[in-house]
């Protein structure tokens, strides 16, 4: 094997490494100690309850949030990058709640990221490109989501964060979300992805963590996390 290829594939197995990463606002910690780790082209899942550190989680990671513990990104510590450096470094999210500009056209919406690649979008987003022209406060939530995708893809990220892509749909727009998370994944994209909706997380993710009151409780395939679940029940 040449060196180079053996290079490549050490860097892409651990793409995302987070060691004993601890998460504050100011008081008390939310985020308590977390080893977790996101592999060149695997999509993980996180699950947990409601207030369980998630979404602080996917912010720690982006550098919008105070941490102690160590981050790395494709063998580099960034934890003390700013936010704008990882981003160039190839880490992009889909926000919880969305966070798309609502009086903005969606075409806008994605150029506003300072690329111009709209092409490359729309074939995993052809009902954006439908749209383009349409103020985006306008669009169906299943759209808006999509738009808030299609806007971190923009980035040409190596790694994907998704907040929740679900929360807020009907069932048979959950699954246009499934379609399009394995589009990415065909790509290969790295996804991070924090929901509570199981069928999505059965249908795409290929091992979850399960975080409770800022730890991780459980971890494995979707299979094994399931099983345990039920024993517990
Ligand atoms: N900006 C903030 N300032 C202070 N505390 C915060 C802030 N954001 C979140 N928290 C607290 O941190 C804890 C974890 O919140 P977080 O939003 O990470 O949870 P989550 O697992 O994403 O929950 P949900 O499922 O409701 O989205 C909660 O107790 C929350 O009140
Ligand atoms: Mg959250």
């Amino acid at each position: 094997m040449k060196a180079g290829l053996l290079w490549k594939l050490i860097l892409v197995r651990g793409m995302l490494k987070v060691e004993e990463l601890y998460a504050s606002y100011g008081k008390g910690d939310v985020i308590k100690g977390i080893n977790l780790e996101v592999l060149g082209g695997e999509t993980v899942a996180v699950l947990g309850p409601n207030g369980a550190g998630k979404t602080t989680l996917l912010k720690a990671i982006c550098g919008l949030v105070k941490t102690r513990g160590k981050i790395f990104f494709n063998g580099r510590e960034i934890s003390k990058l700013k936010t704008n450096e990882r981003i160039a470094l190839g880490i992009a999210i889909s926000p919880e709640g969305r966070r798309i500009f609502p009086k903005m056209s969606v075409r806008d919406n994605l150029l506003i990221t300072g690329s111009k690649k709209l092409d490359e979008i729309y074939e995993i987003f052809p009902r954006l490109k439908e749209r383009e022209d349409q103020i985006a406060g306008t669009l169906s939530g299943g759209e808006q989501q999509m738009l808030s995708i299609a806007r971190a893809l923009m980035l040409k990220p190596k790694l994907l964060l998704l907040d929740e892509p679900s929360f807020g749909l009907a069932p048979i727009v959950i699954e246009t979300i499934s379609d399009v998370i394995r589009k990415i994944k065909e790509r290969g994209v790295s996804i991070l992805m924090v929901e509570q909706n199981l069928s999505l997380v059965a249908d795409v993710a290929d091992r979850i963590y399960v975080l409770s009151g800022g730890e991780i409780v459980d971890s494995g395939s979707v299979g094994d996390v399931m099983n345990n679940k039920l024993r517990l029940l």
